[in-house]
């Protein structure tokens, strides 16, 4: 069934927003399941679509999956009856890559299309940096029409340079290499606060890893791994939108609640430039009203840095700052195009190139019919109508619950009107 947002702007925001545990956090934990028989128990588990299709493929794999009465999540082993990812549910979500390596390394075989996910890359986003890195741990790789064939009768310690910072194939070969004979020793590893959190999991229940958090990363194999709960972190992207929400709509006094303000660092610094009102608790930021924003210019980049997940909602936050800035996108090819939408909205952006966007600003924005293109964008359409005139109807809003948990009745806790209708 179809469901579009239909949202009223320009309410005053205010009061107290909950964030949820973090999507790229918990998308990381399923396929560990694979790599032991204890049973593990997943808390703080946000309750998203792309999570449901994690669930649904452990359950595919022959795991059992349910709800325990506590709360958390808990994945049993029952049986690992087979190699082959499902296509209908690799399609769905990037981080089904995930489950390659732990099939590999449990059953010595796995057959997968290429993933799925969010369009924001020229063409599919490529995952050469995981198969490389899965070949030089002794696995034969072979390729045909999109479809991948890997197959090792064991998995060896490699040393594995990333040419590229990969957040997903740091956390992949770091997972794979736990149960590999010997030492792998992974450089230029991406550094986000997801692969500590799980580095930290993964030690809890057996593994031996050195360094996540940093360029390198050291794991010596152990020769089994067992079971135990694992809390996910609070979603910072979720927490730096709802800030950037409340800064941009400058109406109430806003407390974003559950969070982890440490992780956001390259926010609070854009924050001190622009004018932004904002204090920070151990585990909440209040954002309160400001008098003016001034406009300062972002270039996107690996953690510590200013994360691309959280560029769509500065570049509205910008539409409302006084003067010119420029926002450099320099993760992802197709990250910007949402920008179309802002424009039919009234902001006045120009296109440099894939790149780059130039916003002047401050303008009024107004309500319009839109289409949610991927999920940051998507939220971030949402982020721009709570503060246009008039209404605004978003459709294709599964691609934002892909990744946020009861979105509008949340918003509506803090004055939004926003509500969400089937279209058919
Ligand atoms: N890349 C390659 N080859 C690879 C892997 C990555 O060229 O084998 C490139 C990508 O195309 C991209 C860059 O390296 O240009 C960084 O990609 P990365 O692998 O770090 O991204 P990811 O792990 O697929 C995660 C998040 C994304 C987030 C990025 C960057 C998950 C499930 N996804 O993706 O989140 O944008 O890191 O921080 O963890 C989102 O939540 O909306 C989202 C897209």
């Amino acid at each position: 069934m179809d469901q579009k947002f239909i949202i009223n702007g320009q309410q005053s925001l205010a009061g107290t927003i909950q964030v949820k545990g973090a999507k790229n956090a918990a998308l990381k934990i399923f396929p560990v399941a694979l790599l032991t028989h204890e049973p593990i128990r997943i808390s703080n588990l946000p309750e998203i679509e792309d999570c449901r299709r994690a669930e649904e493929m452990l359950l595919a794999l022959g795991h059992e999956v349910k709800k325990t009465k506590l709360g958390p999540v808990e994945i049993r082993y029952k049986s690992q009856k087979c190699v082959n990812l499902p296509a209908d549910l690799v399609n769905k979500f990037r981080a089904s890559v995930m489950f390659v390596g732990p099939l590999l390394a449990s059953c010595g075989e796995v057959y997968f299309p290429h993933p799925g996910g969010c369009v924001i890359g020229a063409g599919t986003r490529p995952i050469d940096e995981f198969i490389d890195g899965f070949q030089k741990m002794g696995a034969k790789i072979e390729v045909a029409e999109n479809k991948y064939r890997l197959t090792a009768k064991k998995l060896n310690g490699a040393k594995i340079f990333f040419r590229k910072m990969t957040v997903t194939g740091t956390e992949s070969l770091m997972t794979t290499a736990c149960l590999a004979q010997g030492e792998t020793i992974l450089k230029n590893c991406a550094m986000e606060p997801e692969i500590s959190a799980l580095a930290d999991f993964l030690n809890r229940i057996g593994a031996k890893i050195e360094g996540a958090g940093t360029p390198n990363i050291k794991i010596s194999g152990v020769k089994k791994l067992g079971g135990g709960e694992y809390k996910i972190i609070p979603d910072r992207i979720e927490a730096g939108t709802f800030s950037m929400l409340a800064a941009a709509s400058n109406s109430g006094k806003v407390v974003i609640q559950n969070c982890e303000p440490e992780h956001l660092e390259a926010l609070w610094a854009l924050f001190d430039k622009i004018g932004v009102k904002y204090k920070l608790g151990k585990d909440s930021i209040e954002i309160s009203p400001a008098k003016k924003l001034i406009a300062c210019d972002v270039k996107t980049h690996e953690y510590p840095g200013f994360a691309t997940d959280l560029q769509p909602a500065y570049t509205v936050l910008m539409t409302q700052a006084q003067g010119a800035s420029l926002i450099h996108e320099t993760i992802y090819d197709r990250r910007l195009i949402f920008t179309d939408s802002l424009t039919q909205m009234g902001a006045n952006i120009i296109m440099a190139d894939p790149h780059r966007v130039v916003v002047n600003g401050p303008t009024k924005l107004y309500g319009r019919k839109l289409m949610s293109p991927d999920l940051r964008a998507g939220m971030t359409l949402v982020m721009a109508a709570l503060i246009a005139q008039g209404k605004t109807e978003i459709s294709n809003i599964y691609q934002i619950e892909r990744g946020y948990e009861k979105l509008d009745e949340r918003l509506r806790g803090l004055g939004a009107d926003i509500k969400k209708v089937s279209t058919n």
